[in-house]
């Protein structure tokens, strides 16, 4: 049966692991794509195309936690080069403000465009007349004009959850015309903040000579909206769950279990080079350094979730985190007691919940990151009015979330000072800042994004 609303994305919301013994087992995928989407999808009626984490396989449409799904395979070598190298070796650091040097390669660039026609067809056969789809982020830019070409009767909606770079960045890619030409295959191009979609309409002006009127592109006979739309998490999902006693319970044995000590700060990201682990971990270090708090008095538990590990930045980057931990510990830590608690494992949502209600100061340092959900489901678990949050001015979240402990994790001192000030706050001022972020993450929370992008669609 083919679907009136359709989600098309590399990532289906399961992940499928083969293990070495040939067995298959399923679990939920890591970020925020699909953090976001899962709750939208569940409920809507409609269907989720995407690829299902494993190489070399074709499996049949299947249903899963209540939503429809599609799996679209993808061979190893496309893997190789149109996953790992286009997507997250040439485009992830280059729309990340080229935090690292992002690779040109024709051989990249032609996986990459056959990889988004297979998209395309998929979504084509997949979609009922005059259907809603709903293509997503950087892996298929190239899927909305494709698509068209096949379904003209198709409203077509573009999302980009990371950030859309400004002009001079994006103007290096050797197929910039064409990227441009993908999304505006899109009836609406949605991105998180209002820079991104200003970047994108200057870039439609300069590199294709377009007109525009505000948000609207005159783009051939048809008119093109560029617009943001803030991402968000399931506030009400986050708020319920960590009212419950096991979760209640859980984050008080986390606490006993690192030793009951007066501060926990915490650390919740993939293990990914714009995530600015490393800044917050030298930043903590030189507090233990120069005795600004001692081991037992406060600890730092940083969780990195294993990400994208084939590609090389990320193994040098695993590489550097992990020295770094095992110095700070080995310098500072005491018998029973090392200061930073890591852990490169994936958790389930009740103890990752457990573990912000468990935590004083949740650290969120990117150098640069679309939004940040880890923010926004920090906010969401403390009904408590009680935590900190550190938030990197360089994250999307901290456009909504000005009550945050601001900072440049570029500035060590600066981010020192934060960390500081938020683990020394009396509880008045928790409180005072943390009703305010939550107010606006109530409001503004998952399915009012959804449902915003939707109307405008629609319009
Ligand atoms: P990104 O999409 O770049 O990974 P976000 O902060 O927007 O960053 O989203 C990350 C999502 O992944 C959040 O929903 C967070 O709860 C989840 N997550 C992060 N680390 C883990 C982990 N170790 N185990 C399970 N989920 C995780
Ligand atoms: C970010 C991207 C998503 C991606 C996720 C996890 O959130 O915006 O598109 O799915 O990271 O990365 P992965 O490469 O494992 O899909």
């Amino acid at each position: 049966m083919r679907s009136s609303f359709l989600i098309v994305a590399n990532r289906l919301p399961v992940d499928r692991t083969i293990t070495p013994d040939g067995s298959a087992s399923w679990r939920r995928s890591p970020g925020g794509l699909v953090t976001a989407i899962a709750p939208v999808m569940q409920r809507r009626d409609g269907a989720w195309l995407g690829w299902h984490g494993a190489p070399n396989e074709e499996l049949k449409p299947f249903e899963h936690d209540g939503m429809s799904l599609i799996p679209v395979p993808l061979s190893a070598n496309e893997v190789e080069l149109y996953y790992e190298g286009f997507s997250n070796a040439t485009l992830w650091p280059l729309y990340h403000d080229v935090v690292a040097a992002p690779i040109y390669s024709r051989v990249l660039w032609d996986a990459y465009r056959a990889v988004n026609e297979r998209f395309a067809r998929a979504a084509a056969d997949a979609a009922a007349e005059n259907a809603v789809v709903w293509v997503q982020d950087y892996q298929l830019q190239l899927v909305p004009a494709m698509l068209r070409a096949l379904r003209p009767d198709l409203k077509i909606g573009f999302f980009l959850h990371i950030p859309f770079p400004p002009a001079e960045l994006f103007w290096q890619l050797p197929w910039r015309r064409e990227i441009l030409e993908g999304l505006l295959g899109a009836d609406l191009v949605g991105f998180q903040r209002p820079g991104g979609a200003s970047n994108f309409i200057r870039l439609c002006r300069r590199q294709l000579g377009l007109q525009n009127q505000r948000q609207e592109i005159s783009y051939s006979d048809r008119t093109v909206r560029a617009e943001a739309f803030p991402i968000s998490v399931d506030f009400s999902e986050l708020d319920t769950l960590v009212r419950e006693p096991h979760i209640i319970a859980r984050a008080k044995e986390i606490r006993a279990e690192l030793g009951e000590p007066e501060h926990v700060l915490l650390g919740v990201d993939r293990l990914d080079y714009t995530k600015g682990i490393g800044q917050r971990l030298k930043a903590f270090g030189e507090l233990l350094a120069d005795k600004t708090v001692t081991p037992g008095e406060a600890v730092f538990v940083q969780i990195a979730t294993p990400s994208r590990e084939r590609v090389e930045e990320y193994r040098n980057l695993r590489d550097d985190i992990e020295l770094r931990v095992g110095r700070i510990n080995g310098q500072y830590g005491v018998l029973g007691v090392p200061p930073i608690n890591y852990f490169h494992q994936s958790y389930d949502r009740d103890e990752l919940a457990a573990l912000y209600c468990a935590a004083d100061v949740m650290v969120v340092t990117p150098l640069r990151d679309g939004m940040n959900l880890v923010a926004k489901e920090y906010v969401a678990c403390r009904h408590d009015l009680r935590g900190a949050l550190v938030l990197s001015e360089f994250a999307g979240a901290a456009d909504e979330l000005k009550h945050a402990y601001l900072v440049n994790p570029w500035d060590v001192e600066g981010l020192k000072r934060q960390m500081v000030s938020a683990m020394r706050a009396t509880p008045h001022e928790l409180s005072r800042r943390m009703r305010s972020m939550r107010r606006r993450v109530a409001t503004y929370d998952v399915d009012r994004w959804a449902g915003d992008f939707l109307a405008a669609l629609e319009r």
